[in-house]
């Protein structure tokens, strides 16, 4: 994050007092799981730093210091063995106990410290001097070679914008200041402003306001003048000096977990809440309002309590016993339906049992079941004896005796509606009625044609839906 260390070469200033020891969890670890007193003493262990280190840590600074003398007492060897006892004090003592933290483990805290120890403190094997110092000598170096660009001592003097720069034919320059501003929205630092004020001001989380600009840890890197990007907005509580995440989250009616997810800056075991600062309590930015779909029904419960009477046809499998069935258009799918309705996909599906896998066989003309009874799974014990059945109207030639259900054809029926409604395939219904052509295009109106046969008896076992009976003046022809 810090990669502009040399910005801190005129102006860090150290508010420093000399502590060579502290301890991480003075007032309890804030632990939701039962550690034993083991690892709790391991864990309120001292540990003999520099407690500048700690602000640092806190800071995700990784930095140089800018100050050699403070950075040898940061660094000591001391702090260096107590961290790595520390460390193998939390190993042993911890081991048999579960994470501290959900997804963190005991050592976590410790070990925060000692990567910034070894990074901050890592020598020229040769020259002695501290890496990141020498990082920011180079980084120096390229300030200077900067300035003579042009661009100037960025940024610990406000820059006037340029204004007179020649235009390339063509393109368009936006403001480079700040051009990732994600959340598109910008403030103008003011004379007397610092983080905290701006934060305040603008209901935004400090740290992330600081992070998202690159101010230090002590701010003197920001100016009046200054173009700051704003993070998204979000319901803000002010720190206060000895709260925890535990008991920020249990006054704000939330959970450890969602403080944590509201505020990335803030670690898993909220060991660098910093007092003073403001963080989110709640989501940033906008909160999503569900809108419903113009005209969709709203349901007021999932199951139905009574049925209403079949409208037309159902596809076959498609319970009787249901509040409410919708007709499907052509171009309607699953989860269109789902949405508009008020039903899961899933029960959707489930009650309309015919419906594939993947939603692509939705028959238009025919009526799904969208509103199922509670109890519309339940198991039908009830046995269907078949018996041959008179024709209700008419019948064409070549249509087969052997007929448990018929089908009085009406206006509107096709052969896809038909197989779909009584379950059977197309070359079954033209097996049993041999009247129909290839390409089903001659369907008589008026005339019963069979829907289930003798080889079919096993996929009838559904209630029918009533089809209309088409009146018919010359008496019933039975099929041969
Ligand atoms: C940590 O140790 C100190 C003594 O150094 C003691 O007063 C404090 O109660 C201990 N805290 C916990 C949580 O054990
Ligand atoms: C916590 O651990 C101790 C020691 O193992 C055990 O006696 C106690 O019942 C545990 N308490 C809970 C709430 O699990
Ligand atoms: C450098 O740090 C030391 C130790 O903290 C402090 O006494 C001294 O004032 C600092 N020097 C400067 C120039 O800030
Ligand atoms: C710090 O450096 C020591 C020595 O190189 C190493 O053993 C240790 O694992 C490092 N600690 C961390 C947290 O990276
Ligand atoms: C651009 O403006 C700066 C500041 O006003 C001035 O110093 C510089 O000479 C101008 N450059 C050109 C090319 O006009
Ligand atoms: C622990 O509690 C003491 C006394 O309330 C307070 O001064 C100190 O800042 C607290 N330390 C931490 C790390 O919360
Ligand atoms: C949603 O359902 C309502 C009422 O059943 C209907 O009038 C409307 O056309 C449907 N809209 C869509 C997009 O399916
Ligand atoms: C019936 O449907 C309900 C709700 O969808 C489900 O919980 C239950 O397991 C189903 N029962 C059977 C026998 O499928
Ligand atoms: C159906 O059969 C099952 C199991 O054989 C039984 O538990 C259930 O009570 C029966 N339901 C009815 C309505 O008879």
């Amino acid at each position: 994050m810090h990669v502009c260390e040399a910005y801190l070469l005129a102006s860090w200033l150290f508010i420093h007092q000399v502590q060579a020891q502290f301890k991480l969890f003075p007032n309890s670890t804030h632990s939701t799981a039962n550690l034993s007193q083991g690892c709790i003493t391991v864990l309120n262990a001292t540990i003999n730093c520099d407690s500048y280190i700690q602000q640092l840590v806190l800071n995700d600074y990784y930095g140089s210091l800018s100050n050699v003398t403070l950075q040898d007492s940061v660094c000591s060897a001391a702090c260096s063995m107590s961290l790595g006892s520390y460390h193998n004090g939390a190993v042993t003592a911890c081991a048999s106990n579960p994470q501290p933290w959900p997804g963190v483990p005991a050592v976590w805290a410790g070990n925060a410290i000692w990567a910034l120890y070894n990074r901050t403190c890592l020598k020229d094997p040769t020259t002695e001097a501290y890496g990141v110092n020498q990082v920011m000598a180079i980084n120096t170096g390229n300030v200077a070679i900067q300035a003579t660009c042009s661009t100037g001592p960025l940024p610990t003097v406000a820059q006037p914008p340029a204004t007179n720069m020649t235009a390339v034919p063509g393109v368009v320059i936006s403001n480079p200041v700040n051009a990732a501003c994600l959340s598109g929205s910008h403030y103008t630092v003011q004379p007397g402003d610092d983080v905290q004020k701006i934060a305040v001001a603008h209901n935004v989380a400090t740290g992330t306001l600081k992070t998202l600009n690159g101010i230090f840890p002590d701010s003197t890197n920001l100016f009046a003048g200054q173009d700051l990007c704003l993070p998204r907005m979000c319901p803000t509580y002010l720190v206060q000096a000895n709260n925890n995440c535990a008991t920020v989250a249990a006054t704000d009616s939330i959970t450890f977990a969602q403080l944590v997810n509201y505020n990335p800056l803030i670690n898993l075991d909220c060991t660098n809440l910093i007092s003073n600062t403001n963080i989110c309590i709640g989501p940033s930015g906008p909160m999503y309002t569900p809108t419903t779909i113009p005209g969709a029904m709203v349901m007021t419960s999932d199951f139905a309590t009574s049925t209403v009477a079949l409208p037309g046809a159902t596809p076959f499998g498609t319970m009787a016993n249901c509040g409410k069935f919708y007709e499907v258009n052509p171009g309607d799918n699953c989860q269109q339906i789902s949405l508009n309705n008020s039903i899961s996909v899933d029960l959707f599906k489930e009650t309309n049992p015919l419906i594939n896998a993947d939603c692509t066989n939705l028959t238009p003309g025919l009526f799904y079941c969208i509103w199922p009874l509670t109890n519309w799974n339940a198991t039908n014990n009830a046995t269907t004896t078949l018996t041959i059945a008179t024709p209700p109207a008419l019948t064409p030639t070549g249509s087969t005796s052997n007929c448990f259900e018929w089908h009085v054809v009406v206006s509107g029926d096709t052969c896809l509606l038909i197989t779909t409604s009584f379950g059977i395939t197309l070359a079954q219904f033209q097996t049993w009625n041999l009247q129909i052509n290839a390409q089903c295009s001659n369907l008589l109106l008026g005339n019963a044609y069979i829907s289930s046969a003798l080889k079919t008896i096993a996929t009838v076992s559904m209630p029918l839906p009533q089809a209309p009976l088409v009146p018919h003046p010359q008496p019933p022809q039975l099929g041969q």
